[in-house]
């Protein structure tokens, strides 16, 4: 299967929440192919973020053809379909660890006209995704551990990403392979390289000056 074009996620966790709606614009503007929307709920992970509401907001506020990659760091996982659902996201990524029953969840996400990713931590091996990949169309590597914004990305992952590149070129219909933590202008060359096609990035984007040179680096590009 070819290799799809490079997206960058932009990822609002990074952002002012003060100014969320104006913040998810700029990154936009800045030529971010998606919002990346972290929920977090202190019991899967150790911190708390936002929830359904606040992608309801970013809904109305930035309109329909805005893509919202939503991804739940939530357990469990399957009581949140329908709400995220009904608030316009487009795509629900869940942690297989935080499901009983992943090949259920995955189905029922379908079932609600979302688009389905899993999300594989740094430690969690490959083989979790085995006897479900026909359920979902994004595999998701984190490159931390999740939980926090503005971590160190882990090396060792990007033998991950290989393997995982090699087993997304097999399947039978496209499968994006997206990344997400301590991606900036280095470690973005190093995943792209390794075969990634999503970069998601939240203060390499929000802590720069110029939203649209952050963007840019992260695709290869030299004027950054
Ligand atoms: C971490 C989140 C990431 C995070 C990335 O649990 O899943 O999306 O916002 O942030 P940066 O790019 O700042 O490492
Ligand atoms: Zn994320």
């Amino acid at each position: 299967m070819k290799t799809q074009p490079l997206l960058i996620a932009a990822s609002l966790l990074a952002a002012d929440f003060a100014r969320l709606g104006d913040e998810a614009k700029s990154a936009l503007a800045a030529n971010a192919d998606w919002l990346h929307l972290d929920v977090m709920d202190n019991h899967y992970v150790p911190n708390l973020s936002f929830g359904a509401p606040v992608c309801r907001s970013l809904r109305r506020f930035l309109g329909d053809d805005v893509f919202l990659d939503v991804h739940l760091m939530t357990e469990p996982v399957d009581s949140l379909i329908s709400p995220f659902a009904d608030a316009g996201a487009n795509r629900l990524i869940f942690h297989p660890e935080a499901s009983r029953h992943p090949h259920r969840t995955a189905t029922a996400i379908s079932a609600a006209d979302l688009r389905c990713g899993v999300a594989l931590n740094p430690a969690t091996p490959l083989s979790w995704i085995d006897g479900f990949l026909d359920c979902v169309d994004l595999v998701l590597l984190m490159t931390v551990n999740p939980g926090f914004g503005g971590q160190s990305f882990i090396p060792s992952v990007a033998e991950k990403i290989t393997a995982a590149r090699r087993l997304l070129d097999n399947a039978e219909h496209p499968i994006r392979l997206e990344v997400d933590g301590g991606i900036n202008g280095d470690t973005a060359r190093l995943c792209r390289l390794a075969g990634a096609d999503t970069l998601v990035a939240g203060q390499h984007i929000f802590s720069a000056d110029n939203y649209a040179h952050a963007v840019s680096a992260l695709r290869g590009n030299d004027d950054a």
